[in-house]
Order: structure tokens, then sequence, then C-alpha cells
């Protein structure tokens, strides 16, 4: 993809794959349905990935499976319309994600953190169900799953997403939390605010927060939140002299 758009034949593009010949949109390439020699050859791609960023020295590894990537398409009922054992019913529909993170999660270490990321909605009438999103999480969280990731959208093109209101996808962590208490799930979306953050975790909606946009704009958002929670902003040693409450003078007006 490039601008927005899928790359043409003549721009080098790739043949694609999914669960069902279901183009994203009008003008995008239409995937070729997988079949079963295809899913083990993804199954056995995912469990080689997960070997290399080991011996690459990766700490965390974050399987995704949200936003329409592979194993989002299969998740949907809207993405995935197969009539053999991966399709129809949502345990159909989670079978061959639940084979990559099971090969996923014998591949990679325990010692070391494993999570996975999923749609809380397709935000489109006769998407995901949420009861579905619990029993896949569950599913995850059984298989030795560190923490579930809650996210949404991004599988089909018409959604309508909410994505102005702070913290727009947090009820689908916290029914996954309500759901399955033992498992470590982590919120994302819309949450910039450090007290807003805390009060998420605080309150026990979630058990960790995810940002991205306001990470972007303030790399050294949590150093911020921290002091704005009022604790120590606890920089660098090469960084302390630049401090909000270390640089004498800070934040006064010229
Ligand atoms: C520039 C940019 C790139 C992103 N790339 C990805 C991505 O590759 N994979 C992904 O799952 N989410 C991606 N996201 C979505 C974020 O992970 C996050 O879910 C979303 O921005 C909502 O969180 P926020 O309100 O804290 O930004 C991206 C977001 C931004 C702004």
């Amino acid at each position: 993809m490039e601008r927005g758009q899928a790359l043409t034949e003549e721009e080098g593009a790739w043949t694609t794959f999914g669960p069902s010949a279901l183009a994203f949109k009008e003008s995008w390439h239409t995937p070729v349905e997988m079949t079963e020699a295809d899913m083990d050859r993804v199954v056995a791609a995912f469990a080689d990935a997960a070997r290399r960023a080991d011996r690459a020295g990766f700490d965390l590894v974050e399987v995704h499976a949200a936003h329409g990537y592979l194993l989002c398409e299969f998740l949907s009922p809207l993405s995935n319309q197969r009539t053999d054992q991966y399709g129809g019913s949502a345990e159909n529909r989670a079978r061959f994600p639940l084979r990559v993170a099971k090969a996923v999660r014998d591949a990679w270490p325990r010692t070391k953190a494993l999570g996975v990321r999923f749609n809380g909605s397709d935000w489109v009438e006769g998407g995901v169900a949420l009861e579905e999103v619990v029993a896949f999480g569950a599913a995850m969280h059984d298989l030795g799953y560190d923490y579930l990731h809650l996210t949404s959208g991004g599988n089909v093109a018409r959604a309508d997403i909410p994505g102005a209101e702070p913290g727009y996808q947090l009820r689908f962590a916290e029914a996954v939390k309500v759901a399955v208490p033992q498992a470590v799930v982590m919120a994302v979306g819309m949450i910039f605010d450090p007290h807003q953050a805390e009060q998420i975790v605080a309150s026990g909606q979630a058990d960790l927060i995810a940002i991205a946009r306001a990470a972007l704009d303030d790399p050294n958002w949590a150093h911020h939140a921290a002091v704005a929670l009022g604790q120590a902003e606890n920089l660098p040693v090469q960084y302390e002299r630049a401090g909000k409450t270390t640089w004498p003078g800070y934040g006064r007006t010229v």
C-alpha cells in the first residue's frame, strides 16, 4: 500500500492472501482464499519470525491479530466467509489465529514477554461480537500469553469509528478484564491525559495502557506524566539538567 491506495501490478504489487476472496474496498486487491497448505506455511513463518526476534535480542513480541491484518481477517465474520473448519462459527474463525498463536508461544521463550493485539469491534453491524472477543482473549490467556491488548477497527473500510472520544476503546479492555480477571489486559486509544491513564489502571479497568500519538507528540510523555501525578521525573542522568523540576526557571514567560 502507498498513499492510502493499493499498488498496481506495474508498481510491483504482491499477490495477497486472506481467509476469503473479499477486497478491503473497491479498487483494492482481492486476496486469494488461503488453502490449508498456505495456512501451514504462515504458521511456520510466524514461528520462524518469533525465533529470529529472540535471536535478534528483542524482549517482547506482540502478535498482531487486529486492524485488518491476516489473523484479524480470520476472526471477523465480515472478512471470513469460509465454509470449512476455519469459517462460520466463532470457534472456527478463531482456529487459524489460535494455531498461529500456539506456534509463536512454542517458539518464544517463556522468560520474555508475549502479548497479542486484537479487535474489540469492527464498528460495523454484523462484525465480530464482544462475547467472541472475550472468548478469544480467554483462549489466548490459556495458551500462555502474558497480556491481551484490546484495540478496534481497520478490518473493513466502511467502519464508523468514534475515534475522537477519550478512551473510546476502553470498554473492550474492560469487558475482557471482567470476564478473564486473571489476565493482564492492556487498553489503548485516545489515552493522553496522565490522570486519565492513572485512573484506568487504579480503577482496575485495565492493567496496562498503551499510548501512540501522545508519545509521538511528546517522546518524554511518561516522564511528564510522572510529574503531573506528583512523582519524580526520573530522567536519565544525561537529561537531568533539562528536567522540569531540575531546570531553574522552567516555564518562565519571556
Ligand atoms: C503514525 C501511526 C502509526 C501507527 N501504526 C500502527 C501499526 O503499525 N500497527 C498498529 O497496530 N497500530 C498502529 N497505529 C495505531 C496505534 O497503535 C494506536 O492503536 C492508535 O493510534 C490509538 O492510540 P492513540 O490514541 O494513543 O494514538 C499507528 C498509529 C499512528 C498514529
